[in-house]
């Protein structure tokens, strides 16, 4: 974590980059289209149409973590530089006290673009590690958004420590515009319960809860078959990227929180694993990339379609014990 404190406003937190060829670039088929820009996603939302007039169903955003990391710069040389920005430059807590659309921190200026994006009927899920998490959890709250679940995504490849205990997580934070109307489709991501995978328990057969035989809804810590890390020999992994989300990932979010041919928007693109499952989904698909070479890998990706049989992997048992019964 860099700790330097650097005396630049947030507009000094924009990268030069070099001009853009081919883009944006729009991708069709599934009936829907997936349409790619290339450069700071906070200009780019704020000039969107489809943000300024709130029609965004679903907002999925995995940015980066400034962490100083190095996004594909040393191969492909127009990487974000993730190690400029400090701590209040990154994440202010006072902008909560600032309007939406005020925001003067990196994260919350894009976090506010997001917001005003998204139709009431919307959600919206910010993938984060321990670091930032609980202030943009407050954040959010204080825009008015109700948090639905605060999700954590538990890998078992974590980088190996013996100070202190081994980061195996990163939270998946689930927010609506409006409890009462959320989109709410759990149909597509139900899985096998304890109940029937451990306990042979017969009441699981005969729900009253309105779940099929056996089934129920995730809990709210994902793992599972295909949920680790995308790394090694992994069939998902795309070389050129090392910060790649599984799809099964996507799956569960976009399946659960938005329909067909609804509207989704990925503000930190990457290798393109959001636009990948939504447009295999039937989703109308918008994603912002700083990268051209990691846009071009995403539209590539979202040409090609998923690795994984994404619909065919749900339902599966993620009990950590042994059957009893
Ligand atoms: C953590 S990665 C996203 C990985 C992605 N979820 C995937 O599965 O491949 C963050 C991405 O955001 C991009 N990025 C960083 N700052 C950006 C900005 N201001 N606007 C748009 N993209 C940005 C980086 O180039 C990087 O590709």
């Amino acid at each position: 974590m860099p700790t330097k404190t650097k005396k630049t406003t947030a507009k000094k937190t924009r990268a030069k980059r070099a001009p853009k060829s081919g883009f944006p670039r729009t991708i069709k088929g599934n009936g829907v289209e997936a349409k790619i820009h290339v450069g700071d996603c906070r200009e780019i939302l704020a000039e969107l149409p489809e943000v300024k007039k709130s029609q965004l169903d679903l907002v999925f955003a995995d940015p980066p973590f400034n962490w100083a990391r190095d996004y594909d710069r040393h191969r492909a040389g127009d990487a974000w530089d993730d190690s400029r920005m400090s701590p209040d430059e990154y994440c202010d807590r006072h902008d909560a006290d600032r309007p939406l659309g005020e925001s003067k921190s990196f994260t919350f200026e894009w976090i506010d673009l997001c917001i005003r994006g998204l139709k009431d009927t919307g959600s919206m899920w910010v993938n984060i590690p321990d670091d930032w998490a609980a202030e943009i959890v407050v954040h959010m709250k204080a825009r008015g958004l109700h948090m639905v679940n605060w999700c954590v995504w538990h890998y078992r490849f974590g980088q190996n420590t013996t100070g202190r205990f081994i980061n195996s997580k990163v939270h998946a934070l689930y927010f609506c515009k409006d409890p009462e109307s959320r989109t709410w489709n759990p149909d597509p991501v139900l899985e096998t319960s304890d109940r029937r995978a451990i306990y042979g328990d017969p009441r699981t057969e005969s729900k009253r809860d309105g779940m099929p035989a056996g089934l129920r809804v995730p809990m709210d810590v994902w793992y599972g078959p295909y949920w680790g890390r995308i790394q090694g020999n992994n069939k998902e992994r795309r070389t050129k990227h090392d910060n790649q989300l599984p799809e099964v990932y996507l799956h569960r979010v976009i399946a659960s929180t938005s329909r067909e041919g609804d509207l989704v928007l990925d503000p930190f693109l990457g290798s393109g694993t959001t636009g990948v499952v939504a447009h295999a989904m039937g989703r109308r698909f918008i994603g912002t990339e700083f990268a051209e070479s990691n846009a071009k890998t995403a539209c590539e990706r979202i040409e090609a379609g998923p690795i994984r049989d994404i619909a065919g992997t749900r339902g599966e048992s993620t009990a950590i014990h042994p059957k009893r019964r």
